[in-house]
């Protein structure tokens, strides 16, 4: 029988993973007060001006490439977050290749290919692997959503600037930490609590895991083009609209959401309800990936994922060239990423804060963050950086010509 409760994290960060069960409890978050992003830099209000070019997206085709083999080596150890890892890159480069075809040269749309054919690869062993286990189980359920990826191609949205800033812009309801975020104030140790803080802000990671995998239930799309009312669950309603959060609790409401619009095509109040929600959540994620970009990528993790859901929705300001490249700095040769080690070292020492006093927990927690250090290969990142370099390469294919991308490929 599986322990679905503790094993199925989706897009949960490494840091915690390890520690399972062990969250920072009294960290609280108000989201009463007002603010108009005044504070906020207004360089990240457009898109970035420079452009991923050829050698940019040859990069971003390599080391995709890589992730994707290494995760293909063991294809029956994918778990759920691997598995959506994989189908979110495939989807992206199969649209991609739809939009774009007649701009790629042979040998690379070959490539793609190959790597499409790898991510199907890797999520038909995890739709297999569960297939035993029944309804009553949240990763059959999940597993059954990544069968048919029609949907999901057609709903990707089409590239768009300039729409976040409005909401970054306008007087709205902020948590306590909004303004501190925008001026760099907020200390990098006390983001890092909100991360580990997960289970205070309003989205469990238990709550998001069901929420998310009772999307299911929920007919396959007919007509890709209209959305229809979701199968009401006033349950996943109410924990999805409630107010403004932080971290992983706010990328899991916007995941939760997508999955819906996207795999399934429904909607939970009304199509033009529900975009603005989805626009207010990636702005408030933009604003926290700013913070991170600006302070360091902190935590490479938390960094990863709030671009690589929120580039679903085509925002240009997500896709930018410094960033992908500096994603593409943390990757080695086999494709591996690692979490930042000082953000490793001060999650496990606020931790054993938390815990003072007990010793074996102390030594358990230790032993772990020595585990970590050791590994190369954290699964949690590298899902979540096939699914960025594959915005990466969608993004640098839609900005260039065909002339260029046959005169550089060659
Ligand atoms: C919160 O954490 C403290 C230890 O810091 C623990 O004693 C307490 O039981 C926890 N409360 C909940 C509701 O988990
Ligand atoms: C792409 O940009 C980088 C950095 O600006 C530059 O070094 C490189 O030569 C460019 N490559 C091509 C093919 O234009
Ligand atoms: C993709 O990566 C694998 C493993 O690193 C390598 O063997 C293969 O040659 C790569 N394919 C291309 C087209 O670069
Ligand atoms: C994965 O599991 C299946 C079924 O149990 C087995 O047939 C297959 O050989 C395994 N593949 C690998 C690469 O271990
Ligand atoms: C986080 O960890 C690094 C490396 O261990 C350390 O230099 C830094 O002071 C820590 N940050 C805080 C705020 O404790």
């Amino acid at each position: 029988m599986k322990l679905s409760g503790i094993l199925l994290f989706l897009f949960i960060n490494t840091i915690r993973s390890d520690v399972m069960n062990h969250y920072l409890n009294d960290t609280t978050i108000d989201s009463k007060n007002k603010y108009d992003g005044f504070k906020f830099p207004h360089q990240y209000l457009a898109p970035e001006i420079t452009l991923p070019n050829v050698s940019d997206l040859v990069k971003y085709l390599e080391n995709l490439n890589r992730t994707v083999s290494y995760f293909n080596r063991f294809p029956n150890s994918t778990d759920c977050n691997i598995a959506l890892g994989a189908f979110y890159t495939k989807v992206l480069l199969k649209r991609t290749l739809k939009d774009y075809k007649t701009r790629i040269v042979r040998h690379y749309c070959e490539m793609i290919l190959d790597i499409i054919r790898k991510c199907e690869n890797i999520v038909s062993h995890y739709v297999y692997t569960n297939r035993l286990y029944g309804w009553q189980d949240e990763e059959y359920r999940l597993s059954r959503l990544f069968i048919d990826d029609n949907a999901q191609v057609y709903s990707i949205s089409a590239f768009n600037k300039g729409h976040l800033k409005q909401w970054l812009l306008t007087n709205s309801d902020v948590h306590d930490y909004a303004e501190d975020m925008d001026d760099i104030s907020l200390p990098r140790l006390k983001y890092l609590e909100f991360v580990l803080g997960f289970s205070k802000f309003y989205l469990e990671p238990s709550d998001s895991d069901f929420c998310i995998s009772s999307v299911t239930y929920n007919p396959e799309p007919i007509h890709l083009s209209t959305l229809q009312l979701c199968r009401p669950n006033q349950y996943c309603f109410e924990l999805l609209h409630s107010s403004p959060s932080i971290a992983y609790a706010l990328s899991h409401r916007l995941l939760n959401i997508l999955i819906r619009h996207q795999m399934r095509r429904c909607y939970l109040k009304s199509v033009e309800e529900d975009s603005t929600h989805i626009d207010l959540l990636c702005a408030f994620m933009y604003r926290e990936t700013v913070y991170l970009a600006r302070r360091g990528f902190f935590i490479r993790d938390m960094f990863l994922e709030h671009i690589a859901l929120c580039a679903m929705r085509g925002y240009e300001e997500f896709h930018r060239r410094n960033w992908f490249n500096k994603i593409l700095s943390w990757m080695d040769d086999e494709g591996c990423i690692q979490e930042n080690p000082n953000c490793e070292y001060n999650a496990t020492s606020l931790l054993i804060k938390r815990n003072a006093g007990d010793e074996v927990m102390g030594k358990k927690l230790r032993r772990k963050l020595r585990n970590k250090l050791l590994r190369e290969c954290h699964d949690h990142p590298m899902a979540l950086v096939m699914i960025v370099m594959a915005h990466g390469i969608r993004y640098a294919v839609h900005y260039m010509s065909e002339v260029t991308l046959s005169f550089g490929l060659k």
